[in-house]
């Protein structure tokens, strides 16, 4: 279909629909829907899908026990990277990942294939059934935390389940370890040995 105008000698213009770049727009069109995609997700969770840097990760796996053999939860996995490396660290365990943001889980379930251990979820954790959890890991932020104390306080008072958490603590709740990073934030990293039966009184 030729869309022929007429127009002033040399200046340019659009003759044809062939001559619209249509890749370039597709291109752009999937970069804004992926972009919008992330923005929402992160104005609605109130965190962004940022990953754990290498050396954070690494500290997160030194808390971890390796031998652990039953259910491990990783709470908001983002693109994947800190799942994956969680199923590798304790093979015979069965590694679960929440993500509830559209384009990180599926970055993160394709990164999963081949991992018969990692399964990746997309769903709110504060939602899910995390009552067979042996560990919890996760690196959030100061309200998630908060919901997350909520929810295991409610639903698993004194369990020996054992909780990793970067950057962000369980407010009021006493760490059994705390790593340091040697990064330029210093990201510390803790672990908590159990859930408390109440809310620690610092904690309300
Ligand atoms: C800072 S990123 C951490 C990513 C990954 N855990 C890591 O350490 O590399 C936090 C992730 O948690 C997800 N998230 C936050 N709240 C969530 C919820 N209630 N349910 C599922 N995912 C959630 C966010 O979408 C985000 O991708």
């Amino acid at each position: 279909m030729q869309q022929r105008r007429r127009h002033a000698p040399g200046k340019a213009l659009v003759t044809s629909v062939h001559d619209v770049p249509w890749l370039e727009l597709v291109v752009l069109a999937v970069v804004a829907l992926a972009a919008g995609s992330v923005i929402g997700s992160t104005l609605r969770l109130g965190i962004s899908p940022m990953p754990s840097s290498g050396p954070a990760r690494r500290a997160v796996l030194s808390l971890v026990p390796p031998t652990v053999h039953g259910e491990v939860h990783e709470l908001g996995c983002g693109w994947g990277g800190l799942a994956v490396a969680l199923a590798r660290h304790c093979p015979k365990a069965r590694v679960i990942a929440w993500e509830a943001s559209l384009l990180p889980w599926l970055v993160s379930r394709l990164r999963a294939r081949g991992l018969p251990n990692l399964q990746v979820r997309r769903a709110d954790f504060l939602r899910a059934d995390l009552s067979r959890a042996e560990v919890l890991v996760c690196y959030l932020f100061t309200g998630g935390m908060r919901a997350l104390a909520a929810k295991l306080l409610s639903e698993r008072p004194g369990a020996p389940v054992v909780i990793v958490t970067s950057t962000f603590a369980l407010h009021g709740w006493a760490p059994a370890a705390v790593a340091r990073v040697d990064d330029v934030w210093r990201t510390r990293v803790l672990r908590y040995d159990g859930v408390p039966h109440r809310p620690p009184p610092s904690a309300s």
